[in-house]
């Protein structure tokens, strides 16, 4: 009790800042709560997430964690975007969720799961959850013939991946298109990073002879994840609901204007609807548009203002740097500098 209660009282405020970043409560109190309290605070859990929430109080922090890289990679990946990962609108543990379901919507589903997944992993592996750890299928000869044994500590990557599927698809509860969607661009992304597992081995023997090897699955580093994600993002496919004839749900998703019923494949990221063009703050959208948005005011590429500012134009600012240089030694002993200064510009969308 006393480990736990320790733990959520140095993690809570990170994760009560991933999960509502506004309101704030002191340490002091935290320290008393328990993990009911906790996930009854915890904004836009689905009823199944809140239970896996008072069930698992130490996964929680670990999901916390997770959703936090996940949005950290999207930030990142999209910083020179006139999308910079940031929405207005539901907030949840992923973040701002985007209403329309468009290929941003997309991405940042698949890197969450992604996230999530690497993250309770991640977790297994250095023993900070209590029901995992290290693979434990992963041991002995791994073949009689290949020579090598299995050692050290393998990912326990199917852990995450269902864990991630347990609790981040529980958030689908509606019986609509959105919802195929989302499933299908939640498992994409943990399928990606399943795919990016290696196989690390260390030699053996006298002075590095290698007489025996032993190997272990590593997780990639997350940020391979999130420029995985992106190439997927920019080739995302547009896809409609299928319903079945007797019911009226749809039941599932097929290529946009293809012939016959042609599916997306478990990789490929797909989105329902076309993209907002993000200019403009729009609630109905979720854009919260690029006003104040720094851009390259020499570049003609998408960091461009003109692109950026979405033809606005910009505004220009100056500031100076000033340092000491060209420092000499003078016998003895001082040592004498100049002043040097430069001036730079930034630029801000209006
Ligand atoms: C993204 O852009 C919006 C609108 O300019 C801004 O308020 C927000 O802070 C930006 N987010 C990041 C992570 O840069
Ligand atoms: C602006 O873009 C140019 C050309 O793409 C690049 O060389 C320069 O470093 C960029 N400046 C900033 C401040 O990012």
């Amino acid at each position: 009790m006393c480990s736990r209660s320790a733990l959520l009282s140095v993690y809570y405020p990170q994760i009560f800042l991933i999960l509502t970043s506004g309101s704030y409560l002191a340490l002091s109190s935290v320290v008393a709560l328990g993990a009911n309290i906790i996930c009854n605070k915890i904004p836009g859990l689905a009823p199944r997430q809140r239970a896996l929430c008072q069930s698992r109080p130490d996964a929680i922090i670990v999901i916390g964690e997770g959703a936090q890289l996940g949005i950290n990679e999207c930030q990142y990946q999209f910083r020179y975007g006139r999308w910079n990962c940031s929405a207005l609108g539901e907030r949840t543990v992923f973040g701002q969720e985007l209403r329309v379901g468009s290929k941003e919507a997309a991405f940042t589903y698949a890197i969450t799961a992604a996230g999530v997944a690497h993250a309770v992993t991640t977790a297994c592996s250095q023993g900070n959850l209590n029901q995992c750890g290290c693979d434990r299928e992963k041991h002995g000869y791994h073949t009689q013939e290949e020579g090598w044994k299995w050692g050290g500590c393998s990912a326990d990557i199917k852990y995450g991946v269902e864990f991630s599927r347990r609790f981040v698809d529980a958030r689908e509860i509606r019986k609509n298109a959105r919802r195929l969607m989302n499933l299908h661009n939640n498992e994409a992304g943990r399928k990606i990073l399943e795919e990016r597992t290696k196989l690390e081995c260390k030699c053996h023997g006298v002075s590095g002879s290698c007489t025996t090897r032993t190997c272990w699955i590593t997780l990639p580093k997350f940020r391979e994840i999130g420029y995985m994600l992106k190439e997927r993002y920019s080739e995302a496919v547009q896809v409609e609901p299928v319903r079945a004839s007797r019911l009226r749900q749809p039941s599932f998703l097929r290529l946009k204007d293809s012939r016959g019923y042609q599916k997306p494949t478990d990789t490929d990221l797909v989105y329902l609807e076309r993209s907002p063009n993000y200019c403009e703050e729009d609630r109905a959208t979720g854009s919260t548009g690029t006003r104040g948005r720094l851009c390259n005011g020499t570049s003609t590429q998408t960091v461009g203002c003109n692109v950026m500012c979405c033809g606005r134009g910009y505004n220009t600012h100056h500031y100076t740097r000033v340092w000491q240089c060209n420092c000499k030694f003078h016998w003895c002993c001082f040592v004498k500098c100049n002043t040097c200064s430069e001036t730079s510009e930034l630029f801000t969308c209006k």
